[in-house]
């Protein structure tokens, strides 16, 4: 199977940088939000991106015009995913939020749609019998920002068939993404497993005293050639996601040290998630 139309169900920050690479990559795609004001900052958010690209030089006016005709926003689940090849969706990440739109979608999907989810932890194997093709249903993960990061890991979950990992792999590859196979479902697949022991050992330093916040990434950074350090990094994902993939993880094991940290309890009880809120380990 060849994947022709694309529709996003997922407005957020992913969702949205997601549908435009797709778009970028010359496919036809609908972004989805049942939220009025999701679709608005994410057409505005495009608009301008789309802007600064063509003032960068990094597209061509025309180029530009073509990705933002092929990308298109939406309110409408039914008109998002009617006849979609593959639907990648980047709702929140509770089970029964992503059971209850998949359900929804399988309405109006044809039999042969890839049913793709981005979540962070949450496997396939835990909803896909909301379809009636749970060998279509995978975890397909990409980065923050999904624009820029090339990587995407492709879960293949036991009842995955090796067809829909095969046609997602050359699906990943046509939007210019490098995709690597994760052949068991594990919670926090590789990433986020390397992240979470990165972040883990940070936090530590921090709750005891050991190292300021701008030391430890100053560190990282310098003493690992890391982008960025384990701080800013939660801060850009989100302390409150980092906070919920603790706590399920704690929630599967019940090993205390699996608990999020003091570091990252105390800003999440203060609603400090990063960036989007304008303070977190930084002030923004
Ligand atoms: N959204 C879209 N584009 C962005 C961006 C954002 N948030 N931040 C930066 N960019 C773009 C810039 O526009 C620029 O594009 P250009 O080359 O076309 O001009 C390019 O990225 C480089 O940006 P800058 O020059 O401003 O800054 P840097 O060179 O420092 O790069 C970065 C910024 C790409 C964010 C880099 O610091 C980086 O790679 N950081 C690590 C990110 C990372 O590890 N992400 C994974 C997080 S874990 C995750 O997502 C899993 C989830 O489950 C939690």
């Amino acid at each position: 199977m060849v994947i022709k139309k694309v529709a996003m169900v997922g407005a957020g920050t992913m969702g949205n940088q997601i549908a435009m690479q797709v778009a970028i990559c010359g496919f036809e795609v609908y972004c989805y939000s049942r939220k009025e004001a999701t679709v608005a900052n994410a057409r505005s958010y495009s608009d301008v991106w789309f802007a600064k690209s063509v003032e960068k030089g990094k597209l061509t006016d025309e180029a530009a015009d073509q990705a933002k005709s092929r990308l298109k926003f939406t309110t409408d689940l039914k008109e998002a995913v009617t006849d979609a090849d593959i639907v990648i969706e980047a709702v929140s990440d509770v089970l029964k939020t992503k059971k209850e739109i998949l359900g929804k979608i399988d309405q109006y999907t044809p039999d042969h749609t890839i049913y793709a989810s981005n979540s962070s932890y949450i496997v396939s194997s835990l909803f896909a019998d909301a379809v009636k093709h749970p060998e279509n249903v995978l975890n397909v993960h990409f980065f923050n920002p999904a624009l820029v990061m090339k990587l995407v890991e492709v879960v293949q979950g036991p009842h995955v068939s090796d067809d829909t990992v095969e046609t997602v792999f050359e699906f990943i590859k046509s939007i210019s993404k490098i995709p690597v196979l994760v052949r068991k479902e594990i919670y926090g697949f590789i990433v986020n497993r390397i992240f979470s022991a990165i972040t883990k050992e940070a936090c530590y330093m921090l709750d005891q005293g050991v190292a300021s916040i701008e030391d430890v990434d100053t560190a990282v950074k310098n003493g690992l050639g890391h982008p960025m350090g384990p701080f800013e990094l939660l801060d850009m994902t989100g302390i409150d996601l980092g906070y919920d993939v603790l706590m399920e993880k704690y929630k599967m094991t019940g090993d205390l040290s699996d608990k999020p940290s003091p570091a990252i309890v105390e800003r999440y009880a203060r609603q400090e998630y990063g960036r989007k809120s304008k303070k977190g380990f930084y002030n923004y």
